[in-house]
């Protein structure tokens, strides 16, 4: 199953929202439709919001109607400014726009059907190498995991965060199809309720073992000693391996030091943003206060309660025991190591 894919000329999505309870897609021809998709969370997680944005690029490129080269990258910049803005945490986004960018400035392409082809390819180059990395992720952190443990896991990083298998999910995807028995709690991620509705959907497809918990269940297990290892996904990681992610992230890692329990964010190196210091450079979403009023149009209190939505938090590094890449397990010092890290690939 693909969560970002191209099928006939045209960009296909499985809608988010409507999961678990209809398994949906929706196609896309318009790069403003795509960004809106982006901002509504038809598709969310940082690697499928990456793709989705590689493939709004290669679609606003079609939707050029003009002759001229110059007015085409006009075009496409005007397009990525569309992209960028729709959802301002996930680093992934930035990147892949980027990198279809570069593709469009390429001064060996003149012609405009040539342009069009190569930011294609890239954008599904993009969406293959998202499922390779998360398969080598997976190798690499399910080493940490031990037959019998119990993992606990917040929002939703599997395949319907990326474009397939996952990243934190994509690990206990993996340990799962190793033969080693482990169970998964699954802090269910107000508001949105990424781990109820979109984690325990998936593990439940795969036939891996898991409880649903409320987010504030999570201290209660550890201190009883029945939660072995965590692991996340992330949105932005900094140079110095301060880790923004979903919110509510941050207390579980607080927790988990208190506790003497590993923390292990997993992080393809598209996430990591070595142009950022530190965490505290991150820019966080704020979401709609009608999130946390009414979730999923189910009015909790009256709406003129006020109410704040940050959408993601930042855990600073002194919480994190590694950071699981693709090019392995990364451990303090993490200013040099995860430039080494970055520096495996690009
Ligand atoms: O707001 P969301 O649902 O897009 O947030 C998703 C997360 O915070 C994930 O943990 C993160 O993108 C990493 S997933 C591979």
């Amino acid at each position: 199953m693909r969560t970002v894919e191209w099928i006939d000329d045209k960009l296909s999505l499985i809608d988010q929202r409507q999961l678990p309870w209809d398994l949906q897609s929706v196609t896309y021809e318009d790069y403003r439709e795509v960004a809106e998709a982006i901002r509504v969370m038809v598709v969310r997680g940082a690697p499928a919001i990456g793709a989705t944005a590689g493939f709004g690029m290669a679609i606003a490129a079609q939707q050029f109607s003009g002759s001229d080269r110059l007015g085409m990258i006009q075009h496409l910049e005007e397009a990525a400014e569309v992209l960028k803005a729709a959802r301002p945490t996930a680093v992934n986004l930035m990147w892949a726009v980027d990198r279809l960018l570069r593709v469009a400035t390429d001064e060996e392409l003149t012609a405009l059907d040539d342009i069009r082809e190569a930011m294609l390819r890239e954008a599904q180059r993009i969406a293959d190498e998202d499922v390779e990395i998360n398969k080598r992720m997976g190798e690499h952190g399910a080493a940490l995991v031990k037959d019998g443990d119990t993992i606990l896991h917040h929002c939703n990083t599997g395949s319907l965060a990326t474009v397939d298998w996952g990243t934190a999910l994509g690990v206990i995807r993996s340990a799962h199809a190793q033969g080693k028995q482990i169970h998964v709690l699954l802090d269910e991620t107000r508001p949105r309720l990424q781990g109820s509705r979109l984690s325990a959907w998936e593990l439940k497809e795969a036939g891996i073992p898991f409880d649903i918990i409320a987010d504030n269940a999570a201290g209660h297990f550890m201190q009883r000693g029945e939660i072995d290892i965590v692991f996340v996904g992330s949105d932005r990681t900094a140079a110095n391996g301060d880790v923004a992610n979903k919110i509510g992230t941050y207390q579980v890692a607080v927790l988990a030091r208190e506790n003497g329990i590993p923390f292990y964010p997993v992080v393809p190196t598209s996430t990591i943003d070595l142009s950022l210091a530190s965490g505290a450079d991150i820019p966080i979403e704020e979401r709609s206060p009608d999130e946390v009023r009414k979730p999923y149009g189910l009015a909790l209190v009256p709406e003129d309660y006020p109410a704040r939505n940050p959408a993601f938090d930042v855990t600073p590094q002194r919480y994190v025991t590694g950071i699981v890449t693709e090019n392995g397990v990364v451990y303090p010092p993490f200013d040099l190591n995860l430039q080494r890290a970055v520096a495996g690939t690009r």
